[in-house]
């Protein structure tokens, strides 16, 4: 509360001597002015709260016998006028009354995240009065804001923050046309369509913040932006916008934060154009149609730390101006058509890249020594290139790698790979897949470390030798929590399907996919280590398509968090292990084409398998084959080898890759793709 005497005692100064005079003043002041708001301003408050359907708990400060510049949320001027009404979080419900608006101090009025609703009364709360900044957003207002017939009044406005509710229609123009003072303009998150209301900065000179992101928006990107001279931040991400970045919109040469991912945006990236944004920290323009070289100029951008221009068609060789971009935190550039050798760029210079993604695309050459300076990179993708060669000691300097994709590129040297890579203690992702073709893995016992590995592939490289004993060794496999990386705001815990260009299904059951081993489609030999049992916290283990031999380790029962388990396709012998039925998650298994024999087990999750789980075995019986045990009758074989869980399949990962690939190499539009593998990994976790 600020002091009420203010005007009292100022007066009073003057009468220093006069002591009877002073008091008496004193005491009519006391009178007076009282330490109370005005009664009209709380009669306002009164009527907005009992407008409330649901008030938090706030009439408990808010009575009507008391201050009302002491009730929560409020705070008054000097004048004992209400300025501030901070009402966010408080579980309020509702509509609200416009009466608000008579409030002639009110300078802010920040409703966040309650649950109010109905129409915003955006013109009564602010063209009559003094409101300064208005943050109504994370509520359930609906409708369309409507269009101001007659306006004389310029509104203060300053910060008007809508966003987060569940507005449609168009954005009103003559609203605009009288925000002669706004500055930031947050209308994101709703479902506003029409063309983006660029007279914004026209009619007000100072507009720096304009956030439309996730909306309906659509058409081209109005010239008109360009004139927006004091524009620090452009987000139009995840609407319908079309065609190319206009020229002019470089105008806007303060401009720090542009992104428009997620559109139909097409053209090149000029390099007259990008050097006039010299003041860029973020450029997102992911997911839209560019095509061209990355302009030289992009060196030029001295501030820039986020680039992301991941899934477009751009193509040609990155430039080495990029080494310039000393304050580069993310460089987002997968699936393009990009290529060259990266020796040619600067990496050293770029000693704060958190993140690199370079997945699917065509580079080639050795993964360049300079990388390896980048020492706080904690996700690194290379994964479907052309790269090759061994693994550099230097890389041993990446240790804060958390997540390393390079799979499906032209590696070798497996053995050294491993050496380099298990005493990186913070890597907890490592997909090597379809690297190392026919190299053996050596079977060293002495291996360990992997500390705090959580999910391992490498899958589809045909290696030979026996399965390592270092894998099972992997004790310290735990069960992630579902936690994203705040620094990158990737989630580089557990598997990402977004780092597959997968959409990442939430509220789904993928916590199903944290904790795997694939080692599909090599040529290991042996026996499995029944030491596998001890990575309690395994949920997949994949060993398909390789030449393990001897028997199904009974310990591989103790690994009770399996959801899906595939042995197909070895030379396993003897009898499928009884307690497998008391893996109550277990939802895809898969022993089809070995050399089992005996009885199936019966009971629990075992009486959800059909026979394609278990063909290609003639010597197994019971269950819900056709072959009974006591019978000598052989089982049919097996009419297809592959995809033996059908639509059931749960490897999701090594599909997914090849699905992607497939389908990118069909040069499908990228959109597309991307809603057909999330009805395809939709599906496959509809039914785990
Ligand atoms: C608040 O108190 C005043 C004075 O006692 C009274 O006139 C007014 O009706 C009251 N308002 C409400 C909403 O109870
Ligand atoms: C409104 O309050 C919320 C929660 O305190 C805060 O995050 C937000 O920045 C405020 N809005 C404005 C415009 O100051
Ligand atoms: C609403 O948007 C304004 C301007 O962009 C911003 O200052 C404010 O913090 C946002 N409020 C919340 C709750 O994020
Ligand atoms: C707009 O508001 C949302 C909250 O709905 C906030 O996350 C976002 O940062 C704001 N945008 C800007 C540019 O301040
Ligand atoms: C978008 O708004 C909805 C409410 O309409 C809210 O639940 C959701 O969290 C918002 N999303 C973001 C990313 O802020
Ligand atoms: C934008 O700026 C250009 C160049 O100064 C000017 O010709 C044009 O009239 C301006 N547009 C608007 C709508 O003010
Ligand atoms: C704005 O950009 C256009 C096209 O790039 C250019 O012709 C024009 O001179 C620019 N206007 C100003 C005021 O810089
Ligand atoms: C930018 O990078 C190029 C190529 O690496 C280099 O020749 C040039 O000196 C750099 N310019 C600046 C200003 O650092
Ligand atoms: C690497 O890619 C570039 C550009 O596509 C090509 O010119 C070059 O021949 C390739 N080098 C190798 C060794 O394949
Ligand atoms: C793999 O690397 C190790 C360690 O540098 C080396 O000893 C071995 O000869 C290499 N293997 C092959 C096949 O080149
Ligand atoms: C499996 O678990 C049981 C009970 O927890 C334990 O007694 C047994 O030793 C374990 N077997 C193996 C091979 O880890
Ligand atoms: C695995 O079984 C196949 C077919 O029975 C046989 O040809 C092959 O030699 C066996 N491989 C091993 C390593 O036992």
């Amino acid at each position: 509360m600020r002091p009420f005497h203010f005007p009292c005692s100022r007066s009073s100064s003057k009468l220093p001597t006069d002591l009877l005079g002073f008091a008496l003043l004193t005491v009519l002041c006391l009178a007076s002015s009282t330490d109370s708001c005005i009664d009209q301003e709380k009669s306002v408050l009164l009527q907005f709260l009992a407008g409330l359907s649901g008030d938090g708990g706030l009439s408990a400060s808010w009575r009507n016998g008391t201050n009302c510049c002491t009730w929560e949320g409020i705070t008054c001027n000097a004048d004992m006028r209400i300025a501030d009404i901070l009402l966010a979080s408080k579980a309020l419900e509702g509509q609200i009354s416009p009466s608000l608006g008579s409030l002639t101090g009110l300078l802010q009025l920040n409703l966040s995240h309650n649950s109010l609703s109905g129409e915003l009364p955006l013109e009564g709360l602010v063209s009559s009065s003094s409101i300064v900044v208005l943050d109504v957003s994370f509520n359930h207002f609906s409708g369309a804001l409507q269009e101001l017939f007659i306006q004389s009044t310029i509104w203060p406005l300053q910060v008007l923050n809508i966003s987060s509710n569940l507005f449609t229609g168009k954005f009103p123009t003559t609203t605009c046309k009288v925000m002669n003072n706004l500055v930031a303009l947050n209308a994101s998150n709703n479902s506003f369509i029409g063309q983006i209301p660029s007279s914004l900065c026209i009619n007000s000179p100072s507009f720096g913040v304009l956030d439309l992101s996730s909306n309906q928006f659509g058409g081209s990107i109005p010239s008109d932006i360009g004139n927006c001279s004091m524009l620090r931040v452009l987000k139009g991400g995840r609407n319908n916008f079309k065609g190319p970045l206009p020229d002019e919109l470089f105008n806007a040469s303060s401009l720090e934060h542009l992104s428009f991912p997620n559109n139909d945006l097409n053209g090149v990236l000029d390099d007259a154009n990008i050097i006039k944004l010299s003041k860029l920290s973020i450029l997102d323009l992911q997911q839209n149609i560019f095509s061209g070289n990355i302009p030289k100029s992009i060196g030029q951008l001295k501030r820039l730390k986020e680039l992301h221009l991941g899934e477009n068609y751009l193509y040609g060789e990155l430039p080495s101006t990029l080494g310039n971009c000393t304050n580069l935190k993310i460089l987002d550039l997968k699936i393009n058509y990009l290529s060259g050798d990266l020796g040619k760029i600067n990496f050293s210079s770029l000693s704060n890249l958190m993140i690199i993604d370079l997945l699917v695309n065509n580079f080639n050459g050795t993964i360049p020594e300079s990388i390896y300076d980048c020492t706080n990179l904690i996700a690194l993708r290379l994964s479907w290139n052309k790269f090759h060669g061994e693994f550099s000691h230097r890389m041993d300097r990446l240790r804060s790698l958390s997540f390393l994709s390079v799979g499906w590129n032209d590696f070798t040297n497996i053995t050294k790979a491993l050496y380099i890579l298990k005493s990186f203690s913070n890597l907890k992702t490592l997909l090597l897949g379809g690297n190392f073709n026919h190299e053996t893995l050596l079977a060293d016992e002495t291996m360990d470390g992997f500390e705090n590995l959580q999910y391992l592939e490498i899958s589809g490289s045909s290696l030979h030798g026996k399965i390592s004993l270092w894998l099972s060794k992997l004790t310290k496999l735990k069960i992630p929590m579902l936690k994203s990386d705040k620094r990158t705001n990737l989630d580089v815990s557990v598997p990402n399907m977004r780092f597959y260009g997968i959409p990442f299904i939430k509220n789904r059951q993928y916590q199903y996919i944290h904790t795997t081993i694939n080692i599909a489609k090599n040529g290991f030999t042996g026996a499995i280590p029944p030491e596998i049992s001890q990575l309690k916290a395994l949920d997949m283990l994949n060993l398909s398509f390789n030449s393990f031999s001897g028997e199904i380790p009974q310990a591989i029962c103790n690994l009770t968090k399996l959801v899906m388990l595939d042995l197909s396709n070895n030379n396993l012998t003897g009898t499928i292990p009884l307690e497998l039925n008391k893996l109550n998650f277990l939802s895809a298994f898969n022993v089809s084409n070995n050399d089992l024999e005996g009885a199936i087990p019966t009971g629990g999750q075992f009486d959800t398998f059909d026979n394609s789980s278990f063909t290609g075995n003639p010597k197994l019986c019971g269950g819900m084959l056709s072959h009974h045990c006591n019978s000598a009758r052989a089982l049919p074989s097996p009419t297809s080898s592959t995809d033996q869980f059908g639509d059931k399949v749960i490897f999701g990962i090594t599909f997914g890759l090849f699905f992607a690939y497939g389908v990118l190499l069909d040069q499908m539009v990228l959109k597309r793709l991307r809603s057909l593998q999330g009805i395809l990994i939709y599906q496959l976790y509809e039914q785990s």
